[in-house]
């Protein structure tokens, strides 16, 4: 997909401001916090409880620094932020994003922290080994160079540094039904499969250490969500899609149900 058309499919307007008055209904009277924005801001399967997955294998502490390839909303790296402490500098390529990520940082004190810029995952414009550990969740699927940006996370970090890669990756050769939450059709998704990312990282100059399929936690937020909890990553995406929302995550939600599709997060070691 074009940089155009990834920028298109995930544009719109006013999206701080729809996450914060979501976010303020459900905290009610208590303070507004990452846990409330959480609930709408994380924009992969597994929402909050796969970011806490990612956390766990970013072997990252304190005054770490941490950089988020395709950071979104923000979601993710303020959940970093706050759990294990390092500064997380977020890199997207669609501005509406990176605007509403700085806009729901500060408003939850994270400014200091946490700070999101525009870029492209295939052109960083960092220095060689600025950070010391990357995460990206649900962004690969949008790009068809992969090997470009394995490549150029391997540059910006330190040896020995943790990549954490979460996306959607299929298991074989056949195809989810389109329309899907990253792309109305197959000319615009570009899901490898686990192979072909442990291939390309390896090739980057990545060690795969670990690799957990999260279907399972997906399904269990999927539960959650059925028995009252809130939907909000698929109440905001939905608005984005008028009446296609609901087909676009039914048709991913079957896919990985058939096992067509895994949630997978790989866990890989810079040689
Ligand atoms: C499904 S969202 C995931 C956002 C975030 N990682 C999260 O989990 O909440 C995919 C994001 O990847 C971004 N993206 C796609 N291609 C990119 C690229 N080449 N460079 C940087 N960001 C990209 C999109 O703009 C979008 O914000």
């Amino acid at each position: 997909m074009g940089d155009e058309a990834v920028v298109g499919n995930y544009s719109a307007e006013g999206l701080a401001g729809a996450v914060l008055e979501k976010a303020a209904a459900v905290a009610g009277s208590a303070p507004l916090g990452v846990e409330h924005l959480a609930l709408f801001d994380e924009l992969h399967m597994g929402g909050r409880l796969a970011t806490a997955q990612v956390a766990e294998a970013l072997t990252v502490g304190h005054g770490g620094r941490v950089l988020d390839v395709g950071s979104g909303m923000g979601g993710p790296a303020r959940s970093v932020a706050t759990r294990l402490g390092p500064h997380v500098t977020g890199v997207d390529l669609t501005p509406v994003h990176v605007e509403a990520a700085q806009t729901l940082s500060d408003r939850v004190g994270l400014s200091g922290i946490t700070t999101f810029q525009v870029g492209d995952a295939t052109d960083l414009t960092f220095e060689d080994a600025t950070f010391d550990a990357a995460m990206m969740l649900f962004v690969g699927m949008n790009v068809p160079a992969k090997a470009a940006v394995f490549s150029e996370v391997h540059r910006v970090l330190v040896p020995s540094g943790t990549f954490v890669v979460y996306d959607p990756m299929r298991t074989g050769p056949a195809q989810p039904d389109f329309p899907v939450p990253w792309a109305a059709g197959p000319d615009a998704s570009f899901l490898a499969t686990v192979e072909e990312y442990r291939s390309l990282l390896t090739e980057a100059g990545f060690t795969v250490e670990e690799e957990h399929n999260l279907a399972g936690l997906v399904e269990q937020l999927r539960q959650r969500q059925t028995e009252g909890e809130v939907a909000g990553q698929q109440e905001m995406m939905s608005a984005w899609f008028d009446s296609e929302g609901p087909v676009r995550f039914r048709n991913i939600a079957s896919a990985i149900r058939e096992g067509v599709v895994e949630p997978r997060l790989m866990v890989a070691r810079r040689r």
